[in-house]
C-alpha cells in the first residue's frame, strides 16, 4: 500500500498524459514522475553506444550507467530515441530493472504529499493500488496530428501520414509486448482527448481526481 496518495496516469503515445500528469502534480502539490523518461535515457545510452535497442544483450549493458546518465533534453525527446524506448521497454530484464526505483518515488515521494506517475503500466504493474488511475487517449488522426504541429514547428518534413503510420506502430508494439503492456487497468477512468484542449483536458482529469480521492 502507499503511505500517500498516488496519481497513475497511463495512455498512448502523444495522448497529452504527459502534460496532463505535470498539470496535476502542480495543482495537488505532488511529485511527478515522467516514467517514459527512463526507458528513453536506457535508448538514448544504447544509441550513444551504437547498439541496437531491440538487443537485450545491447540494452542491458547500459544499465550500470543508467543511474549516473543525465540525457539533454532535446536528445531524451527526439523521435528516434522515443522509437528506441519503445523498443527497450519490450524487454523484461530493462523494465524489472527500473521496476524499485518507480515504486520507491510512488511510495516515498520527494515532497512526501503524494504523487502523479505517467507511463504505459502504472496502473496495472506498477502502482496496482493507486486510488486513482486514469487512461488518456486520442484517436490516431489527432495524436499524428498534434506531433505533425511539434515537428512542424522544429524543422520536419514528415506528414501527418507518416506520423499516423509510426504511432500505428508504437501503439502496437507498447500494447502488444508480453512484459507489462499497455493497457487500462480495470479500475482506470478513460480520458479521451481528441476533442479537448489542453486546458478542457487537464479539468477533465482534474475532476477524476477529486471524485476519487473525494
Ligand atoms: O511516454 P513516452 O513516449 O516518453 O514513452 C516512450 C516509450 O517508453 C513508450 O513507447 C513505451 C515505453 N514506456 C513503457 O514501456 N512503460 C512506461 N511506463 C513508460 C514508457
Amino acid at each position: 500500500m502507499s503511505a500517500v496518495p498516488v496519481i497513475a496516469i497511463d495512455g498512448t503515445a502523444a495522448s497529452g498524459k504527459g502534460t496532463i500528469a505535470r498539470a496535476l502534480a502542480a495543482k495537488f502539490g505532488f511529485d511527478h514522475l515522467d516514467t517514459g523518461a527512463l526507458y528513453r535515457t536506457v535508448a538514448a545510452l544504447v544509441l550513444r553506444a551504437g547498439g541496437d535497442p531491440a538487443s537485450r544483450e545491447d540494452a542491458l549493458a547500459v544499465i550500470p550507467r543508467f543511474w549516473s546518465s543525465t540525457i539533454p533534453e532535446a536528445e531524451l525527446r527526439s523521435a528516434a530515441v522515443g522509437e528506441a524506448a519503445s523498443q527497450v521497454a519490450v524487454i523484461a530484464e530493462v523494465r524489472a530493472a527500473l521496476f524499485d526505483l518507480q515504486t520507491a518515488f510512488a511510495r516515498h515521494p520527494p515532497g512526501g504529499r503524494g504523487a502523479v506517475l505517467d507511463g504505459r503500466d502504472i496502473g496495472t504493474v506498477i502502482c496496482p493500488d493507486a486510488p486513482v488511475k486514469i487512461f488518456v487517449t486520442a484517436s490516431v488522426e489527432e495524436r499524428a496530428r498534434r506531433r505533425w504541429r511539434e515537428l512542424a514547428a522544429l524543422g520536419s518534413a514528415k506528414t501527418h501520414e507518416m506520423l499516423i503510420e509510426e504511432i500505428r506502430i508504437r501503439d502496437a508494439r507498447d500494447g502488444g509486448r508480453l512484459a507489462a503492456p499497455m493497457k487500462q487497468a480495470a479500475d482506470a477512468v478513460m480520458l479521451d482527448t481528441t476533442d479537448l484542449g489542453i486546458e478542457a483536458a487537464v479539468a477533465a482529469a482534474e475532476a477524476i481526481v477529486r471524485a476519487r480521492l473525494g
